[in-house]
């Protein structure tokens, strides 16, 4: 399968790139490069010694999207291009709908024209809002979240069961993330975000390397068993593979399709600390401080229906997320 990857440069997509070379499919990326580096491409060819094709543009730009499919016979296409920082978001909404929407539309546009009919998106466990309960299961009303970012994702995966209503022939598979954690075994790729960190891992990574001075752990006051909050961490090769796993069920199938992506258990942000520290055989200097705006206490997926309709699951270990993290976090030190 020749597959489009936008944001293929990005945390997620280029673990997603790597898995699909790997499995022998051809990958094309179309990144802006706004919140990613140019080297990954250069990263993914010393890990699988293939080198995709590589297109600087955004996804917002039709005629940049309509050359790539002139330029390349795709047969399906993984939409990660989005901004992703929620505290951004909540600060400037409208740089959020404007390139979230915006991409996702020009995208359905363009693949539309070309009668490319088979999209992998990338949603998240955000959509489930704070009014469901944990464990989520897709058939959960998914209609509320707490910032401009999680709503973009709401109104895409909207959009996309709408665009599927008027034309049944196309597939939108939607996977909806828990907290992709953990880096590449290469130490060549994994999460390294433009200024400080707002997400746990990265954060810590910096910590421990030394280039931030501590973590503060918002909030010990959660009605959860050691009162921090509780997230489903799923290593971030294990998502790549449930990508493929997408890819493979979408080519013979049409329908829009929500699936969780996550393992079913709840960790909390001490036990998370925790076995950073043991597994790394390090200490991570942190505080208690005041619990974050927005913050759920605990959140983590059902994840039964991507093991009954893609045959997919987590098999990664916590301690395999803290120990690929801590090994990437040192590579981007160094730098
Ligand atoms: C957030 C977003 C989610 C998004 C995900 C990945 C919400 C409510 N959550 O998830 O939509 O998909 O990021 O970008 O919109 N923590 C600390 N100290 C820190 C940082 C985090 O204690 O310095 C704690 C948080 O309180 C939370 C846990 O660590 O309990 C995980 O936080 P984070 O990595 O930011 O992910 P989420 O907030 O779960």
């Amino acid at each position: 399968m020749k597959v489009l990857v936008t944001g293929g440069a990005g945390y997620i997509g280029s673990h997603t790139v790597v898995e699909l070379l790997q499995a022998g499919h051809e990958a094309v990326v179309l990144d802006d490069l706004s919140n990613a580096q140019a080297d990954v491409i250069n990263r993914i060819e010393t890990i699988t010694g293939r080198r995709p094709a590589f297109y600087e543009n955004d996804c917002k730009d039709a005629d940049a999207l309509r050359r790539v499919f002139r330029e390349h016979e795709i047969d399906a296409v993984i939409h990660f291009a989005a901004y992703k920082a929620v505290g951004e978001s909540v600060r400037e909404p409208l740089k959020y709908y404007r390139n979230n929407l915006d991409s996702a539309i020009t995208l359905l546009e363009v693949m539309e024209e070309v009668g490319c009919r088979k999209l992998v998106f990338s949603s998240s466990a955000t959509v489930y809002g704070p009014e469901n309960e944990a464990p989520y299961r897709e058939d959960m009303p998914a209609l509320q979240t707490s910032n401009p970012y999680g709503w973009t994702k709401v109104m895409i995966e909207r959009i996309l069961k709408d665009y599927v209503t008027a034309h049944p022939d196309f597939c939108a598979i939607l996977l909806r993330y828990f907290n992709p954690i953990g880096a590449h075994e290469s130490g060549l790729l994994g999460d390294d975000p433009n200024g400080i960190p707002n997400n746990l891992m990265p954060y810590i990574g910096r910590v421990a390397a030394g280039q931030l001075e501590k973590l503060t752990i918002f909030g010990d006051d959660y009605p959860t068993p050691d009162g921090t909050c509780q997230r489903d961490y799923l290593h971030v090769v294990d998502l790549a593979v449930g990508h493929l796993r997408a890819l493979e069920y979408a080519a013979d199938h049409e329908g829009a399709e929500a699936i969780n992506l996550g393992t079913g258990h709840g960790v909390s942000v001490l036990e998370l600390v925790n076995a950073f520290q043991k597994v790394n055989e390090l200490t991570l200097p942190y505080v208690i401080g005041p619990r974050r705006d927005g913050d759920l206490p605990a959140f983590w997926a059902d994840p039964t229906k991507a093991k009954e309709v893609l045959g997919w699951e987590a098999t990664h270990t916590l301690e395999d997320m803290c120990r690929s993290s801590w090994l990437y976090a040192k590579n981007c030190a160094r730098k």
